[in-house]
């Protein structure tokens, strides 16, 4: 299959190194070549650590590299097979990726989002093509994480879920197909639990430290919520529980008004250097 995954930010990075182990020639695109040579020299050092410790061989490290082909033309989308996108959180911004795409790539192509939480059937409305499109929400970091949540829009086609079904196991992922609501599984209950602590914190509760070692030695999670927060970017956090708020009309979503400051102040977590943590 070849494929083009969109943004390379954490997940987009991921979701390639994956495919391109898997054999499947992958570009990866972003706005510039700089951001995008970055994120492959990471992949080519977590590929590295993985020689070191003999899991793959330096050819296999070689061969998974020169199947990421970079690029920042959608043009080069014209002879793909399936598109997976992972730009930012945010509907208008993906909306008008995957209308641009519509026009670029051919009739069978299948566009999947890697979207932590918007609504896939609001996506396939913006193409000609609503039963082709389809939510592949990955875990992070996305070659170490099983899941692979997959979401159906409305339109969604049988035939592309098992598509996809299909690929997310061929990548040794286990897939679980999941509604078209906000936040679908994942994110509707891992986000409450991560807004809660940033409450906790903005209460005065305990301190960031506190809080996750509460949750890491009393509830045996393998990272606080916090350092989980910081982890995933709270850029994106806030996107969630914005999502999650607006969807369901709820009170318990609304998001810390904390969270909403430290995005205000570009503390996006360890991406920015700065979060519930210095990095
Ligand atoms: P990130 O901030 O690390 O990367 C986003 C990338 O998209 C950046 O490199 C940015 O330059 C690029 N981008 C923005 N607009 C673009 C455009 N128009 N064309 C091409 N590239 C563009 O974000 P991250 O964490 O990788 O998240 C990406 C998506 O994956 C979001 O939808 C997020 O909700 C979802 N996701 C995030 C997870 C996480 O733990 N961070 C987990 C699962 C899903």
């Amino acid at each position: 299959m070849k494929i083009m995954v969109i943004g390379a930010g954490q997940m987009g990075g991921g979701i390639a190194q994956v495919m391109a182990a898997n054999n499947h020639v992958t570009y990866l695109n972003d706005i510039s070549m700089e951001l995008i040579h970055k994120r492959v020299d990471f992949i080519g050092a977590i590929l590295q650590k993985n020689v070191d410790k003999g899991k793959i061989s330096p050819d296999q490290r070689m061969e998974t590299l020169s199947r990421i082909l970079p690029t920042i033309s959608l043009d080069d989308a014209a002879d793909c097979d399936l598109i997976i996108e992972a730009i930012v959180e945010n509907m208008e911004a993906k909306a008008s990726i995957f209308s641009k795409l519509d026009l670029i790539c051919k009739p069978s192509c299948i566009f999947a989002s890697n979207t932590s939480s918007l609504p896939l059937t609001e996506i396939a409305a913006c193409t000609n093509r609503p039963d082709r499109v389809i939510g592949m929400h990955f875990m992070n970091p996305v070659p170490v994480m099983k899941l692979v949540e997959i979401i159906r829009g409305l339109a969604t086609s049988d035939e592309t879920y098992e598509v996809i079904k299909q690929l997310a196991k061929d990548i040794a992922k286990v897939p679980v197909e999941v509604r078209d609501v906000p936040g679908f599984v994942s994110n509707r209950v891992l986000q409450l639990m991560i807004n809660e602590a940033i409450y906790c914190l903005y209460e005065g509760v305990a301190t960031p430290q506190g809080i996750d070692t509460v949750m890491k030695l009393g509830m045996n999670n393998p990272m606080g919520p916090l350092e989980l927060a910081d982890f995933i970017g709270l850029d994106t956090v806030l996107a969630i529980m914005e999502t999650l708020y607006h969807g369901y009309g709820d009170c318990k979503y609304r998001p810390c008004p904390l969270l909403r400051q430290y995005v205000k102040a570009g503390w996006y977590g360890k991406k920015s250097g700065r979060g519930f943590y210095q990095y």
